[in-house]
């Protein structure tokens, strides 16, 4: 068994092209990354995962690939990506890479290759196949199989000159790469080993629970009101899929040591996971599952349902026993795809927006798992205050929007209040530095507006003050490190009938941790006994009088001797 260093972790993503522009394009850069590196260093996070910075046609802000070897030239250069990594090596933290290989972009010359005639050596390396049969190639409904794709419209793409269509389960400019092919995943292994004698150290494996396909292509199931059918049941977890990440592991980890591997896989159940990171199959170290981001959405996706509290604790607490004696969580509220959590699960009003972004911090970090923090999340980032579909640039937000009001007949206004509270575009907003007019994020004119409240929430300003969001994050990481229990605790969750209190505790030896968080914006009482005379660790507002009672959005952590 290798170590495993990252359960007494924090990993950091950085969106590139949102996080830091030094050369005033506009567009966030590695230069920039390292000019910010000492922000992250004083943060206290250990592991930096870089979301893709190889060369892109940016159809999908890079994860669309087009050379897998390289760095996109709007970002920089292999020498600043070497300067990048020694920068953060030299501040005791690593650098792990975004693997997106299921799919590539339809640029990569592999696909180039592929697409010029069905006799190429390289034809099979993606998933091309012939009209449905009987119908006449390229005409509406003429697809192989019936699938939507994530981004709008049908997951194939008519391909003229050779007659055929080829499968994307995302966007026409992401074509899937067809693992059954072995030189398919002797090049990708090819390529990860090439980062890792590079001194990368770790990947973030894009959607990597489809790379395996049931390879008979049947139809979906269509639901009332869409007009294409859900695909998943074909690609989530497909039959190959264990063995795959066994063959991968074999061929680019086995003999390293020191990385990390998270395969992001939507969709995924507890039971799957457990296999996944039971360190004894050699495939990953941790997955990102994604019910507790799914809890607000019902089976309408134009609907918006608020969080009911007593769901997210049943789903988390599943995953906490699920994943407590084999295997091992990974702990997350948002990344690039999500909208910002403290406009999401809390309250991002004036009166509440740092208590809640801190109780939710306080919340996440103490799960067992490995946490991450997106960027701007240690500063408590909202969403953007978006008016039209014209001021979003998310390939999703733009293909769902059309799917949905041309096709599907929405209405303009059902489909943008979704957009607005859940889009990814509210991630990707750049991050807010000081109170200058772009936040600092650029001299130039940023691709995506800067938040207007950055005058307020930014940076500059809360470094300078020791009760800001950031310096509560700093504290929550660096209570990983002096507290044995918040890595290593076992967890039981406390309350599962409360619909405004989070409740658990941690326990290690003689060692147990009560955490609560107020998930409501009025006074709440945790209704738990034998905590009188705790010694109180962390709080995000004036300690509690007496008793567990709790102000608006506050969180308390507590230690005992047992
Ligand atoms: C993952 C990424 C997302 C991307 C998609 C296709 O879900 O996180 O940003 O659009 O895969 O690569």
């Amino acid at each position: 068994m290798t170590d495993s260093w990252w359960k007494k972790s924090v990993v950091y993503q950085i969106y590139p092209r949102s996080f830091a522009d030094a050369d005033g394009d506009g567009m966030g850069d590695l230069r920039g990354v390292i000019d910010h590196l000492d922000h992250l260093a004083e943060l206290g996070v250990d592991v930096l995962w870089l979301s893709p910075v190889y060369p892109s046609p940016q159809d999908d802000n890079g994860y669309d690939i087009s050379d897998y070897q390289d760095i996109e030239p709007l970002f920089g250069t292999l020498e600043i990506f070497d300067e990048l990594l020694a920068g953060a090596h030299a501040r005791n933290m690593k650098i792990i890479m975004d693997l997106v290989v299921n799919h590539s972009s339809d640029e990569h010359r592999w696909f180039q290759e592929s697409r010029s005639s069905t006799d190429n050596p390289k034809r099979d390396w993606y998933w091309w196949r012939p009209a449905r049969p009987g119908m006449e190639p390229g005409a509406p409904g003429a697809e192989p199989t019936n699938w939507g794709s994530v981004f709008g419209g049908p997951s194939w793409e008519y391909d003229e000159k050779t007659g055929e269509y080829y499968l994307h389960l995302f966007s026409k400019k992401q074509p899937d790469l067809n693992w059954e092919n072995p030189e398919v995943r002797q090049a990708v292994y090819a390529m990860m080993r090439w980062w890792l004698d590079r001194g990368v150290d770790g990947f973030r494996m894009d959607v990597i629970n489809m790379i395996s396909k049931d390879v008979s292509l049947p139809d979906g199931r269509l639901t009332a009101g869409s007009v294409y059918a859900d695909g998943s049941a074909s690609f989530i977890g497909g039959p190959r899929l264990h063995e795959f990440l066994q063959e991968m592991h074999r061929e680019v980890f086995e003999g390293r040591d020191g990385l990390l591997t998270v395969g992001e896989m939507p969709g995924v159940t507890v039971n799957e996971a457990v296999l996944h990171t039971d360190p004894q199959r050699h495939e990953v170290d941790m997955v990102f599952q994604f019910d507790h981001v799914w809890v607000d959405r019902g089976p309408d996706p134009w609907l918006l349902v608020p969080l009911q509290l007593t769901a997210l604790k049943a789903i988390l607490g599943r995953w906490q026993a699920g994943l407590a004696d084999v295997g091992w969580n990974s702990l997350y509220w948002n990344n690039h795809d999500q909208p910002r959590v403290v406009s999401r699960y809390g309250d991002d009003s004036p009166a509440h927006r740092s208590a809640s972004a801190k109780m939710l911090g306080t919340v996440l970090h103490l799960h067992r798992g490995t946490p991450y923090v997106y960027q701007g999340e240690e500063l408590g980032m909202t969403n953007y205050p978006f008016g039209g579909i014209d001021e979003f640039r998310d390939i999703e937000a733009l293909g769902q929007y059309r799917q949905a009001v041309e096709l599907e007949g929405r209405t303009p206004e059902e489909v943008l209040t979704v957009l607005r509270a859940r889009g990814r575009d509210n991630a990707r907003t750049p991050m807010q530095w000081d109170d200058s007019p772009h936040g600092g994020f650029t001299t130039g004119t940023p691709w995506l507006p800067v938040n207007p409240n950055h005058a307020e929430i930014n940076a500059k300003a809360q470094r300078a003050d020791p009760d800001s969001v950031f310096h509560y994050y700093r504290r929550l990481i660096e209570l990983r490190r002096t507290e044995p229990a918040v890595a290593d605790g076992d967890f039981t969750m406390l309350l599962p009938h409360d619909e405004r209190v989070y409740a658990f505790t941690r326990r290690l030896g003689s060692t147990e941790l009560l955490v609560i968080g107020n998930f409501s914006g009025v006074e709440a009482h945790a209704a738990i006994d034998g905590w009188d005379g705790a010694e109180l660790l962390l709080t995000n507002l004036e300690p509690p009088a007496g008793g567990l009672c709790l102000a608006p959005w506050q969180a308390v952590v507590y230690r005992r001797s047992v």
